[in-house]
């Protein structure tokens, strides 16, 4: 019998030595110390064997087990390594993939631009809320309710009601932070207020429901309209650069008085006139004025000790001039396509 264990030991040691593939080792690993092997065959018959023999033979039994356990384990080891250094595929020499990151919209990338040049020029960036109580999106700016530039300013309206039974709207434009923004401060203020509004349009390529304006107000003693021009012109030469020209033109705002349209000659045709600026060589670029006093009553301050500019630019059209956009309504997409160009 305890040759038989010696035997037993010494060939599936050999066995295991030999075997290299896994599949090999697992079936040697039955052969040897499954439910049938001899081995197993052998410990299950120790009671045939004489008793005085039996504690010897039951521990050589143990022995082989184990030697043969190990034998296993060696070799399992060592074939995983092996395969792992020859089969890989992995080339370490490739370059990695990079992780995808996302970027600032280019609306707001050129939106900072904008605030930059402001932020140098002394002002605050503040910033309203984008539904917006009638009171502050036209009453306190001096806009009449019956006045037809309510309709112009159509929006949407939610169900919620003000004291009047007036549904909210969804602001139409950034002017009522003019007002929101003096109920904590006082004059002088030097003030810029980007933001989204938002209009009943019917949307083609140059109009979106949902688009970005930029407003500045300025109210300080002795503000004239000069400050305003000069301050629209360097605006305009920081952001396009010093070849830019700007036109003013007369127009009403109810609450700006005087009020002016500001263009700026077309980027595309340095004023020549072509297709983009309807052969006029000219983009309208802004509305402008010099705050109305009822305006500037509605906000508390005396008309007769202070006076003040505000005027409001349309940030999606000037974004696409910039970048050379031709569709307004790429930005709201959502189009990684178009997205990832910036
Ligand atoms: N709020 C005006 C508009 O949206 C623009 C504007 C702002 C005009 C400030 C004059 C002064 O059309």
């Amino acid at each position: 019998m305890k040759s038989k264990l010696e035997q037993i030991r010494k060939d599936a040691i050999k066995a295991f030595e030999q075997a290299t593939d896994p599949k090999t080792i697992e079936k040697l690993e039955k052969q040897f110390l499954g439910r049938k092997a001899e081995l197993a065959r052998i410990a299950k018959d120790i009671k045939k064997i004489a008793k005085d023999k039996r504690p010897e033979i039951g521990k050589l039994i143990n022995e082989v087990k184990r030697d043969i356990a190990s034998a296993v384990n060696k070799q399992r080891a060592t074939s995983s390594a092996g395969a792992s250094q020859t089969s890989s595929k992995f080339d370490y020499t490739l370059p990695g993939i990079a992780p995808a990151t996302g970027h600032l919209h280019p609306i707001t990338q050129f939106l900072e631009k904008i605030e930059d040049i402001f932020i140098k020029m002394g002002y605050e960036v503040v910033e309203g809320p984008e539904l917006e109580d009638q009171k502050y999106n036209f009453d306190l700016l001096n806009v009449p309710e019956d006045h037809p530039s309510r309709d112009i300013q159509d929006t949407f309206y939610v169900s919620r009601e003000d004291k009047k039974g007036r549904p909210y709207v969804l602001r139409t434009h950034t002017s009522p932070v003019q007002i929101r923004a003096l109920e904590s401060r006082k004059p002088p203020v030097r003030l810029l207020v980007p933001g989204r509004v938002f209009r009943n349009e019917r949307t083609d390529a140059g109009h979106e429901t949902t688009f970005y304006q930029c407003e500045a107000l300025v109210i300080d003693k002795n503000i004239r309209v000069t400050d305003l021009i000069g301050t629209l012109e360097l605006f305009i030469k920081r952001l396009y650069g010093d070849d830019v020209k700007i036109r003013v033109r007369p127009h009403f705002y109810p609450f700006t008085e005087p009020s002016l349209d500001v263009d700026m000659s077309c980027l595309l045709c340095g004023g020549k006139g072509c297709s983009f600026c309807k052969q006029s060589g000219w983009i309208e670029t802004l509305g402008a004025g010099m705050v109305h006093p009822n305006v500037l009553k509605n906000m508390k301050v005396d008309p007769k000790e202070y006076s003040g500019f505000a005027f409001g630019l349309g940030i999606d059209r000037l974004m696409m001039l910039y970048y050379g956009v031709d569709d307004i309504r790429l930005s709201y997409s959502g189009d990684l396509r178009f997205i990832e160009q910036f």
